[in-house]
């Protein structure tokens, strides 16, 4: 069953539009990303920085994108041209929106690949002669042909989903499978904190050392808010315009984010304790996931079985993710440029293998000595998506919201569902309107050296 707003497809219930932003949100960003910026950024100082940016940032604009997205009931470009009358160059926003959707993609499908790369390398390593070591990784994120054919198949996966139809397939496979990646790092997080010495690996995560926190620690937690909850460029707008119209925006957003955050920090659960255990270094950066959680689970029994599955649900998450990476572009040119769903879905798709096959050649011998402003590709097109891109996003799109559409309208939009006016909608406009924006500003000119916070 599906609702319909002027011939548009949209989420058929309050729990289908809840699964389906979760699927969004769930991804790399908590299973590979946090792990390892909170490895590489100091722990605990970096944790609590980022809850902050979650429930201050996050939130707020998650609602923001809901309350246009489906107020507008339109692609991300149009939404924004046209949801401030007689200005139209908001759809700047959306406009952005798609680079940041290529570049992410960029990376993000080099990662992914890497993770069902894994899948087949655990199997194998559960007959002989062929185990998973650190040497594993290093192989296969520095080569050149493997992580390409990769890289390749998990486009033409991604592609091939979007070209079905989103609802039917993914929304099933994701909903049913959610679960058991939660009770699979219940699993580990119960294995890893049972080791000796994990202590130090909890301590890691939540004792704080304010001393840690830099200009880049809040640049990397506000970075890492807006990537985890998809924020920022247009996706979370588009998800909006197929938002039932009695789905409470606040309370929705707000789950979203409590349980991403949850499956982040069961994440780390996992893999500090065990870092700490093993001597390993939590500074690991991208490979720490690959060669933790083989490692972990290989010293319990039947390891190497559940070390196949960690890698199959990391993977079904990825997809999640990735197909409302894809759909941004996709919306887009379906509707407006009024090309065939699976032409947009693979014209897309190449689009992202070009700037991906740069990501993933900067690893290896090929590009591994070019660099951009200090960095190579996948670095440069993580930090310029996450870290740039969208946060500015999210200031326009917190003015636009807060300052731009008129008090009254945003506000009829963010009540629906509600019989009066809920308690909280003055406070949450509030931050719309100032301490949101105001965060990010501060946090980006702060990592411009205009001022000095930290
Ligand atoms: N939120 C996803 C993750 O954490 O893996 C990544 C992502 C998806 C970022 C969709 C941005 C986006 F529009």
């Amino acid at each position: 069953m599906s609702t319909q707003h002027q011939g548009r497809d949209a989420f058929a219930s309050n729990l289908g539009a809840f699964a389906a932003t979760v699927g969004s949100a769930v991804g790399l960003g908590n299973i590979w990303k946090f792990p390892y910026l909170t490895g590489s950024n100091g722990g605990a100082a970096f944790v609590l920085t980022y809850l902050l940016a979650v429930a201050l940032v996050g939130v707020p604009v998650m609602a923001v994108e809901h309350v246009i997205g489906r107020r507008m009931r339109l692609d991300a470009v149009r939404a924004y041209g046209r949801v401030v009358p007689g200005q139209r160059f908001w759809s700047a926003i959306g406009w952005a929106g798609l680079l940041s959707a290529l570049l992410i993609m960029a990376f993000y499908t080099d990662v992914a690949g890497w993770v069902f790369a894994y899948v087949l390398k655990s199997a194998l390593a559960l007959g002989p002669g062929r185990p998973l070591g650190p040497e594993t990784f290093g192989a296969l994120a520095g080569g050149t042909w493997e992580p390409i054919g990769w890289q390749v198949g998990v486009l033409a996966l991604t592609a091939t989903i979007i070209a079905a139809g989103v609802s039917k397939g993914i929304e099933k496979v994701t909903k049913t499978l959610m679960p058991l990646l939660f009770a699979l790092l219940l699993v580990c997080d119960v294995r890893a904190l049972t080791l000796p010495g994990a202590a130090s690996g909890v301590a890691y995560l939540f004792r704080p050392d304010l001393g840690k926190i830099s200009g880049t620690v809040l640049l990397s937690a506000l970075g890492l808010a807006f990537f985890k909850l998809s924020l920022g460029m247009g996706t979370m707008t588009t998800y909006g315009s197929y938002l039932p119209e009695e789905t409470r925006i606040v309370p929705n957003a707000t789950r979203v984010a409590l349980a991403d955050t949850l499956v982040s920090l069961l994440a780390g659960l996992a893999i500090f304790p065990a870092v700490f255990a093993f001597g390993g270094k939590p500074a690991g950066g991208p490979g720490l996931l690959f060669n933790t959680i083989p490692l972990v689970f290989s010293r319990m029994p039947g390891g190497g079985l559940f070390t196949v599955l960690f890698f199959v649900l990391a993977a079904v998450a990825t997809i999640g993710a990735m197909v409302s990476l894809v759909e941004v572009p996709v919306a887009w040119l379906v509707e407006k440029g009024h090309v065939a769903r699976p032409a947009a879905a693979f014209l897309t798709a190449g689009a992202m293998l070009a700037l991906g096959l740069l990501a993933t050649l900067s690893q290896s011998p090929v590009l591994g000595d070019v660099r951009i402003f200090g960095k190579g590709f996948f670095d440069l097109f993580d930090f310029l998506s996450s870290n740039v891109l969208l946060p500015v996003g999210g200031v326009a799109i917190a003015v636009v919201g807060g300052w731009l559409v008129s008090r009254k309208e945003f506000l009829a939009e963010l009540d629906k569902g509600y019989a009066a006016e809920p308690w909280y909608d003055r406070i949450v406009y509030a931050f719309i309107r100032y301490v949101t924006p105001g965060l990010i500003l501060l946090i980006l000119l702060n990592s411009l050296g205009v001022i000095r916070l930290a």
